[in-house]
């Protein structure tokens, strides 16, 4: 979602801080993009709908000033044109921001009233208008910021020029995420690092009501009109960036990156003292709670702590179960699980749950995220950075996490048997073994061209099968634009069959050989409507069934066969979005950190 960069230094490196930075935030997901510069006391905006390369071809790369803010906007108040891109400039004040102000009517109306025009539709506008008329009042801009805070509400980051002070960049934060780089001479602020981090190592974390200021060579924050001191964080090795190598787009060569990253993070967690493990003897309850695609491994999760622990895990959306009651106590152990740790649903239950006091877990990929600080007990998937908007490494290493926390969760409650504990040993071999060769083999796909004859394609599948099938269904979607939908096998009679025609496609998935034979009747009820049945199972399986294709995956075990049966459909939507000739790694309307509710 939106990204903020800002840089106060060189003025041979602002316009180029600013375009990297941004283009090191393109993977959030975004729709306009736009710059600001401030010399001489006076700020220059430029702004531009669609991707970098519009706002690229305006901006002088020669321009030379010292100061600037920029950013990437993921439209939610207004049409993503260019009036509504940022930064948006009010009076003396321009400025970037992420989030959404939720009393911005209230305000507008009071502010209208006192003859401001607006050009947007936004909520930000509206923000830098109201810092504006309080800074044209006070002419302090901290005390400014400080009443503007008290007086919005709603979620926010921002960074923000004044005509009055060329040497500054103010920010100020709460529920979305923003952080200060902290360089040699030049400082940066940044909706994440990766925005500065080829730059410096050194950063700041801002927290929720918190403000302050960037200078070339001093940096200072402040929450409730006194200054607050923040410790300086050091990023680790493991945050360095990632490059595409010899591959077209981030997303082939992350699923290219799945067995590394697996067998790094088996290595890691199965040595002792690397991590801290809660007590798992103590909890009754799971709960899982999570958003997309971190939800749907969340999903097999709980289909593993169901079958191999016959322990009792809920799981719900964040956007739901933060409109119910809590229904989880001190025994209730809560998983929250998240590539970005930033999406806003997942930490706003997050936060409800820390202050219930309520044990909670989360399994997370981005250091020192919102998330890994806000949770008792940090699983870090050490996937490395992922920069393609549709997840699959960060996806299969939460599916990992989920089976290595399983064994620690029975190895501690004194039920990992010795067969489970072989089974494991062996099926993480075959993984591995078998890897290399799966990635090649689902490179082609003959009859992709069916999946375009029909306006639905639909995934069916049990259990773990109907898991898998959800994040399928969920990968060609956003990807591809291809309309699909997942179903547990047995409840597709339930109406949603009316919908089955002649070509339909229907991907069937039965791995699981405890419910094979149920599943294979539900795809015969299709097939027998005309649907063109496309079979993903076990490579040892008889080939009796009268499917029109066949995906045949090895049989590594129960334990980890959910990491092989994804990697066909992975690929399969990568593929479709090339045939199509989509852009891949950043498909319409979608954002990788959905920093808004
Ligand atoms: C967005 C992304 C999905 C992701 C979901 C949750 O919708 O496009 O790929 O699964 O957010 O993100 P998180 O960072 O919490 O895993």
């Amino acid at each position: 979602m939106c990204g903020i960069v800002g840089y106060v230094g060189k003025s041979d490196r602002t316009v180029h801080v600013l375009l990297r930075g941004l283009e090191r935030l393109e993977y959030r997901g975004y729709d306009s993009a736009g710059i600001a510069v401030l010399k001489d006391h006076h700020v220059d905006v430029v702004k531009k709908s669609g991707k970098l390369d519009c706002l690229k071809a305006c901006v002088d790369p020669e321009w030379k000033t010292e100061i600037g803010i920029g950013h990437t906007r993921w439209a939610t108040h207004g049409s993503a044109n260019q009036e509504n891109a940022h930064p948006h400039q009010v009076g003396k004040v321009t400025a970037v921001h992420n989030g959404i102000i939720e009393n911005m009517d209230e305000i507008k109306k009071e502010l209208s009233q006192a003859n401001v025009v607006f050009r947007s539709d936004t909520d930000s506008e509206v923000l830098v208008a109201l810092l504006n008329q309080i800074y044209e009042k006070c002419g302090n801009m901290l005390m400014a910021i400080e009443k503007t805070m008290k007086k919005v509400v709603g979620s926010y980051a921002v960074a923000l020029l004044c005509e009055d002070d060329e040497e500054h960049i103010y920010v100020m934060k709460k529920d979305s995420p923003l952080l200060l780089g902290v360089g040699k001479g030049e400082m940066f602020v940044a909706s994440d690092y990766q925005a500065f981090c080829e730059d410096t190592k050194e950063y700041v974390l801002l927290d929720d009501f918190e403000y302050g200021v960037i200078g070339r060579s001093a940096w200072h924050v402040y929450k409730d009109g006194k200054e607050f001191q923040k410790k300086i964080e050091v990023l680790e090795e493991r945050e360095e960036l990632s490059e595409k190598g010899e591959y077209d787009c981030y997303m082939h060569k992350e699923i290219y990156d799945i067995p590394g990253v697996l067998s790094q993070l088996f290595l890691f967690y199965e040595k002792q003292d690397t991590h801290h493990i809660p007590d798992y003897t103590k909890y009754h309850k799971i709960q899982i709670v999570a958003c997309g695609s971190a939800y749907h491994a969340g999903c097999v999760g709980k289909a593993f702590f169901s079958h191999i622990a016959h322990f009792p895990v809920e799981i719900e959306y964040a956007s739901e179960y933060r409109y119910q009651p809590i229904l989880a106590d001190k025994d209730t152990l809560v998983i929250f699980v998240s590539q970005s740790g930033e999406t806003a649903d997942t930490i706003y239950c997050a936060k409800k749950i820390k202050e219930l006091g309520i044990d909670s877990l989360a399994i997370v990929n981005v250091y020192n995220s919102t998330l890994s600080r806000l949770t008792d007990y940090v699983y870090y998937m050490r996937a490395g950075e992922e920069r393609a908007v549709a997840t699959t490494k960060g996806y299969s290493s939460q599916v990992a996490l989920f089976l290595i926390i399983l064994r620690e969760w029975m190895q501690a409650r004194k039920c990992w048997t010795a067969s489970l504990e072989e089974e494991y040993q062996q099926g993480k071999r075959k993984l591995f073994e078998v890897f290399p060769t799966c990635l090649k083999k689902y490179e082609q796909f003959p009859w992709i061209s069916k999946l375009t004859e029909q306006p639905m394609n639909f995934f069916i599948g049990r259990q773990i099968d109907y898991a898998l099938s959800l994040e399928a269904s969920l990968k060609l979607k956003e990807v591809t634009y291809l309309n699909s939908c997942a179903y547990p096998a047995g409840e597709l009679k339930h109406g949603t069959i009316s919908l089955i025609e002649k070509g339909t496609v229907v991907f069937a998935i039965a791995t699981d050989l405890d419910t094979y034979e149920k599943t294979k009747s539900n795809l015969m009820e299709v097939k027998a409507r005309g649907a063109y049945v496309i079979l993903t199972t076990l490579e040892d399986v008889v080939k009796e069934v009268e499917a029109d294709e066949w995906i045949l995956v090895p049989n590594i075990g129960h334990l980890f066969q959910p990491m092989i049966t994804i990697l066909p459909f992975q690929l399969l939507s990568y593929h479709v979005a090339k045939s199509f000739d989509l852009d891949v790694d950043h498909p319409r309307n979608l954002a990788k950190s959905v920093t808004v509710e």
